[in-house]
């Protein structure tokens, strides 16, 4: 018999469990219409009762014991949104176990054991919806999943961290400080539980390796992407950006070369003319190199209540839909590869000094990049204060390896006082 309910358990009832509910409750009667059946909340697991919520919910929804959702025979979907490892992997997994299809927004976890998650939803036969785990609102996944599918992939280039966006963004445009940004980024919900993971690029690494995944279509070790976040970029760099044309972004870069992949976050300059130069506050995007269709570009809130609710309400829509029909469900997993990670990635860099103020200095730097082997494609001497100066350099494109031994001479240098920040350089940005 044709189901008319579709009900759904959720665990986790913060930003973006209110956000979800929200967004099925209000557009309730349309969701309807397109499924053909209701999609009913039945229970929501939160820990503590007391709390006071985003929104109310009535009383007979809420429960503190997560085998209310996990081992109820009524419920049909599991909706996951606690964040974090555990007890989110166990949960999800039992909700496997015990047959039912499973959304969650967890990053992290899709990140560090998303392969084995999903052969466990494709070995049952049940559909694992993760819309809401990469760039809030957009709808990226899908994107990949259902059109780049049967195209190649040649490079991923995304801001893929809302938080990180919106300070740099404000440090950028408004001259703010770093700690008050961060804290009105946290006010507004886009920051993780812990902030580390956005302001050091954790979570940005757990996104790329994500879209990397089903980009490429291939399993990856997190712990091979390198990663550097946002806390060392400060306002003298920006604003050196700024005389160079260049704007500062957090990035996640991803390509394959030869078969090999190289992945990684870092803060990078960009020239203010290329598109994800202009993507300003906790707006999110990825920017696409593919085969056939060239160059994409996907733009949208990247963290939030309402835009990342709506990313699990529509996996939840799309799977009540499957369940309605009574279609079987797809594969989960399209990363049937495992390919190797580059050894010796190439970068531009931006290298600010502070050194002494004395004739022959650059020269004597100079001579040090030149012995290893890395060529220069300017230099800039702006601030002078009686003894000291602050030079900034601009390298060539050169092995990793090779600027990094250059720096480790340079930094004992006695005209070098201090190495002041290293940010690297995206010159063009397309294929
Ligand atoms: P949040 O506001 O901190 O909400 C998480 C909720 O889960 C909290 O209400 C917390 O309860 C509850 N929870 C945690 N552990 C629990 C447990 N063991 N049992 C019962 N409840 C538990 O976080 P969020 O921003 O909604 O994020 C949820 C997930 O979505 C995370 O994986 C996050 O990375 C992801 N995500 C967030 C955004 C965003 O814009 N915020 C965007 C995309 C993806 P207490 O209130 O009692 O602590
Ligand atoms: N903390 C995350 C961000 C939430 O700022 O992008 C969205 O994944």
């Amino acid at each position: 018999m044709k189901k008319d309910k579709i009900k759904i358990g959720i665990l986790g009832f913060g930003v973006v469990g209110t956000g979800t509910y929200r967004v099925l409750t209000e557009n309730f009667e349309a969701i309807k219409k397109q499924v053909g059946a209701e999609i009913v909340v039945e229970k929501i697991l939160m820990r503590d009762m007391s709390k006071k919520r985003l929104i109310d919910v009535p009383d007979r929804m809420v429960t503190t014991k997560p085998e209310d959702i996990l081992e109820n025979s009524d419920i049909d979907i599991v909706v996951e949104l606690m964040g974090g490892e555990e007890p989110a992997y166990s949960y999800i997994m039992r909700a496997l176990e015990n047959g039912k299809h499973v959304v969650t927004a967890n990053k992290e976890l899709m990140a560090k054991k998303g392969s084995s998650i999903l052969e466990k939803a494709d070995n049952n036969g049940l559909s694992f919806g993760f819309e809401a785990s990469v760039c809030g609102g957009i709808p990226i996944i899908r994107a990949f999943k259902r059109s780049l599918c049967t195209d190649k992939v040649k490079r991923i280039m995304g801001i893929v961290n809302g938080t990180t966006n919106y300070i740099l963004t404000k440090m950028t445009q408004e001259g703010s400080g770093y700690e008050d940004v961060l804290k009105e980024a946290q006010a507004k919900g886009y920051a993780e539980a812990d902030p580390t993971a956005d302001v050091e690029g954790y979570d940005a690494a757990y996104k790329m390796a994500i879209l990397s995944s089903i980009g490429f279509h291939t399993k990856l070790d997190i712990n091979m992407i390198r990663r550097e976040g946002i806390s060392g970029v400060s306002k003298s760099d920006i604003l050196y950006g700024k005389d160079l044309g260049w704007t500062i972004k957090l990035l996640g870069i991803a390509q394959e070369i030869d078969g090999k992949l190289e992945v990684a976050v870092s803060p990078v300059m960009l020239p203010a003319e290329h598109p994800l130069a202009s993507v300003n506050g906790v707006n999110n995007a990825v920017f696409v190199n593919s085969e056939a269709v060239g160059e994409l570009m996907f733009y949208g809130p990247g963290a939030g209540q309402m835009a990342t609710g709506n990313s699990v309400a529509s996996d939840i829509m799309e799977i009540a839909r499957q369940i309605v029909l009574d279609n079987k469900t797809l594969p989960n997993c399209s990363c049937f590869d495992v390919k190797a990670f580059a050894e010796e990635p190439e970068s531009s860099f931006y290298l600010r000094l502070d050194v002494i103020n004395r004739p022959g200095v650059l020269a004597k730097i100079a001579g040090v990049f030149g012995n290893y082997g890395v060529s220069l494609e300017s230099v800039l001497q702006k601030k002078t204060e009686g003894e000291r100066a602050e030079i900034v350099w601009i390298t060539s494109k050169v092995k990793e390896s090779s600027f990094k031994k250059a720096i480790e001479f340079i930094k004992y240098m006695d005209v070098v006082n201090e190495v002041s920040s290293i940010i690297r350089v995206e010159a063009n940005g397309h294929c």
